[in-house]
């Protein structure tokens, strides 16, 4: 879908004058100049040249791939889900270190298409990058990368991207941090129907085994007429579901000139005219107020879905976490959420063998899973990541115990999400229809509010659509089902 905004102004720049001091502005300034210099290469090359992104990581990392490849469009590139394209782009994610390798283990597989395509160029980009072992490590083992940038200047990249055509030279350009939020960017997105919309940029939270806060920086709330803007502008473009991003919604807010919390905003995203259903991720049980509760048990609009990540059930373990709450403060909110909005869905991150995590420990974070009743769970082993204070801590767990562990966790939240779905099995309720199911043929996949998925039988033509389905048969964490009055 291609977005025609931003036409007329692009349209309008002076190629020859000089390059624009607003960061906005500037950014447009190089999608014109790339735009007439990619029309040449393609013209040499007898045919589009094409680009593709490809994302690691969480639903910012996702919008920040919308936005990447909007400006790629936008300068004169055709999208492609292939990586044999002539540029390929990878957003990057470091919190764990399985994710660090399977994007080494992705470059090196690009390395031989890019030797058979002499058009193509390769960029890295997003949170890896902010450690500089990492970059370093590219630069040297994967010397065919042309980009290299990082999360704090996404918005500049039409002007590492032109620098790395127009020259034909390597560029790597991270900073180490930024205050500024560049609004108003080209973006495109991969479903026409729904969309993230950014609240917040950063954490200052310093989990102590998390390395978010010093890869995407301190916490930045966006002005709520810009994001209410963006909410109107999507609305009008067909969106209907919207999703508000950032790694502790519930502190939105903080730092702005006019007060407002994220209650008020997620009611103000409701009135929007067009918007059906809203979602947001991720709060932080520490600040789950009662007003977000009442917002959610109040406003129909809002999804039925709360991602209330526990971690652990451990005090202890809590603490040398510094999650600032208890294993009894997490179990009253979260059953609090329950009973106030009783068709609510709750899930969870749980994160097993953080240092000096017992057996004990364990069975505290089973016991949570037991009493609240969790609709769905990540189950992560403790991954150590370099700079975060649990890295250093003396008592890592041996890799045994974690799999013991983690064994007994998974095993309890696979229990309870299955209890937890059967328990629908029957009822009718309302799904959005995403996509075409790739696994069997003639379903379509859809996606209730309470976030639980279910493939129906369908056609591309449901796509975008709102149905009542009815919950035919449960498969655990999914459902079959078909539209309701046609069973
Ligand atoms: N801001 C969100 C998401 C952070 S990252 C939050 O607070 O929940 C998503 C999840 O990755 C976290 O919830 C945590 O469970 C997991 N995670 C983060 N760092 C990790 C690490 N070093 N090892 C294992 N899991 C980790
Ligand atoms: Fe990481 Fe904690 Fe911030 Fe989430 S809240 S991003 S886990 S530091
Ligand atoms: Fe990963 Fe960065 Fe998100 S480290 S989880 S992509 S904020």
């Amino acid at each position: 879908m291609y977005d025609t905004r931003f036409e007329n102004e692009i349209a309008a720049i002076d190629l020859m004058g000089p390059e624009p001091a607003d960061e906005r502005s500037r950014e447009l300034y190089y999608i014109a100049k790339l735009r007439k210099l990619i029309r040449e290469r393609s013209e040499a090359a007898g045919r589009p040249l094409t680009a593709c992104t490809v994302t690691f990581g969480c639903q910012m990392n996702a919008r920040d791939s919308e936005k990447l490849i909007g400006i790629l469009i936008k300068s004169g590139f055709e999208p492609t889900e292939s990586e044999n394209a002539d540029f390929v782009i990878f957003n990057t994610c470091t919190v764990r270190d399985n994710a660090d390798q399977r994007t080494f283990g992705r470059l090196g597989r690009i390395s031989h298409l890019k030797k058979k395509n002499p058009l193509m160029k390769v960029a890295v980009c997003g949170c890896m990058m902010q450690e500089k072992g990492n970059v370093d490590k590219i630069r040297k083992s994967y010397p065919f990368v042309d980009l290299i940038f990082g999360t704090h200047n996404i918005f500049r990249f039409a002007e590492y991207l032109w620098e790395v055509y127009d020259k034909d030279s390597k560029v790597t350009q991270i900073w180490d941090k930024t205050d500024s939020i560049v609004e108003n960017l080209p973006v495109e997105r991969k479903y026409p129907f729904k969309s993230g919309v950014n609240i917040m940029f950063g954490c200052d939270n310093f989990c102590t085994y998390c390395i978010v806060p010093y890869v995407r920086g301190r916490e930045r709330s966006r002005n709520p007429k810009e994001i209410l803007r963006e909410c109107e502008n999507l609305a009008k473009d067909g969106v209907t579901e919207i999703m508000l991003l950032g790694q502790n919604v519930n502190s939105y807010g903080k730092g702005l000139d006019e007060p407002i919390g994220f209650a008020q905003l997620l009611n103000e995203v409701c009135k929007v005219e067009g918007i059906r259903r809203v979602r947001f991720m991720t709060p932080h049980p520490k600040d789950f107020s009662d007003d977000v509760i009442q917002v959610i048990r109040d406003n129909p609009k809002v999804a039925r879905h709360v991602h209330f990540p526990l971690q652990s059930g451990s005090d202890k373990i809590l603490k040398k976490m510094n999650r600032r709450y208890t294993k009894e403060q997490f179990i009253e909110r979260a059953l609090k959420i329950r009973e106030q909005i009783p068709d609510v869905s709750i899930t969870t991150d749980i994160i097993v063998g953080f240092p000096g995590e017992t057996a004990q420990d364990v069975e505290d974070t089973l016991d949570v899973i037991r009493r609240v009743g969790f609709d769905n769970a990540y189950t992560f082993i403790y991954s150590p990541r370099r700079g975060t204070p649990a890295a250093k801590m003396p008592d890592q767990v041996p890799a045994d115990v974690v799999k013991e562990g983690f064994d007994k966790v998974l095993s309890a939240v696979q229990q309870s999400a299955r209890d937890r779905s059967a328990a629908l099995e029957g009822k009718i309720m309302e799904g959005l229809v995403e996509e075409v199911n790739s696994q069997k043929e003639g379903y379509v996949t859809c996606r209730l509010s309470n976030n639980m998925i279910v493939h129906i039988p369908g056609d591309a033509s449901l796509i975008g659509t709102y149905q009542q389905i009815h919950l035919e048969e449960c498969k655990g964490f999914y459902y079959f089902g078909r539209i309701a009055g046609q069973d």
